[in-house]
C-alpha cells in the first residue's frame, strides 16, 4: 500500500502530468501537504468545501486510509448572487468532473447555505469561495464539524484567505506550501475572534518539499 509521497508520485503520474499547469489549482507539494495531514492525523473521513474539477478530491478519496469524501460545490446552473471564486471564468460543466465515477459523494450546495446538519468528519478541507465572507462561514462551520483536523488551501497567497486562516488559533502552516492545519483532536472547540489576535502556533517543516515544475 502506497503512502505519503510515494502515493502522490503515483497520482501525478497517473492523472496529473497531463493536466496544463497554468489552471492547475492544487499543485504537487500542496497536495503532498494533504497527504501528510491525512497520514499524521489518521483521516478516514473528509468533507471537502470547493470541488472544481474534482482532482483533489480524487487525490484524497484514493488515498489507502481514506473510506468517505463528500465535497460540496455550487451547481453550474445556480444563480447566486454573488461572484464563484476565483474560477469565475472557468468552463463550470466540468465541476466534479474527474471524481465522478468514483463514490465520492458530490453535493452541489452553496456553502454559505451549508450547516452542521451536513454531519461530522475526521477532517474538512476549505476551498471553496475565497471572499472574506465565505471562508469566515466555511471555517467557523468546519471547526464545529470537525472531529481531527481542518485544513485550508491558498492561506497565505490570498489576502482574503489569509486574514480568515492567520485569525484561527493553533494553526500550522506546511512549510512550502498554501496548505495550512489546525488539530483538533482533544482540544476544545473554541470561538474565533476574528481580527482580535493572530496566532501561528508553528511551522510543520515535516514533508520533504520538491521542486516539481
Ligand atoms: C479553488 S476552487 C476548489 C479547488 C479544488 N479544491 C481542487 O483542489 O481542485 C474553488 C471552488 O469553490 C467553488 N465555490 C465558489 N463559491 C462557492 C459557494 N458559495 N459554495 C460552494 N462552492 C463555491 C467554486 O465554484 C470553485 O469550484
Amino acid at each position: 500500500m502506497m503512502h505519503g509521497q510515494e502515493f502522490v508520485d503515483w497520482y501525478h503520474r497517473k492523472f496529473v502530468n497531463s493536466y496544463p499547469k497554468s489552471v492547475w489549482p492544487t499543485v504537487y507539494n500542496d497536495h503532498r501537504a494533504l497527504v501528510h495531514v491525512i497520514e499524521k492525523f489518521d483521516v478516514k473521513t473528509i468533507l471537502e468545501i470547493g470541488t472544481w474539477q474534482g482532482w483533489t478530491a480524487l487525490l484524497m478519496w484514493l488515498h489507502p486510509n481514506v473510506e468517505a469524501l463528500t465535497t460540496v460545490d455550487i451547481h453550474k446552473d445556480m444563480n447566486i448572487p454573488y461572484d464563484h471564486a476565483i474560477h469565475h471564468l472557468q468552463d463550470k460543466s466540468f465541476y466534479g468532473e474527474y471524481c465522478k465515477f468514483t463514490p465520492v459523494k458530490q453535493v452541489f450546495q452553496d456553502s454559505m447555505t451549508l450547516t452542521e446538519d451536513i454531519g461530522h468528519f475526521d477532517m474538512v478541507f476549505v476551498e471553496g469561495n475565497h471572499d472574506y465572507e465565505h471562508c469566515k462561514h466555511d471555517t467557523e462551520l468546519a471547526l464545529r464539524i470537525a472531529d481531527k483536523v481542518v485544513a485550508w488551501h491558498d492561506v497565505w497567497n490570498i489576502d482574503t484567505v489569509a486574514q480568515v486562516v492567520g485569525y484561527v488559533p493553533d494553526c500550522y502552516l506546511v512549510a512550502g506550501t498554501l496548505v495550512a492545519y489546525k488539530p483538533m483532536k482533544d482540544k476544545p472547540r473554541q470561538e474565533i475572534m476574528f481580527g482580535d489576535e493572530k496566532i501561528y502556533v508553528g511551522i510543520d517543516n515535516q514533508i520533504p518539499i520538491v521542486d516539481k515544475t
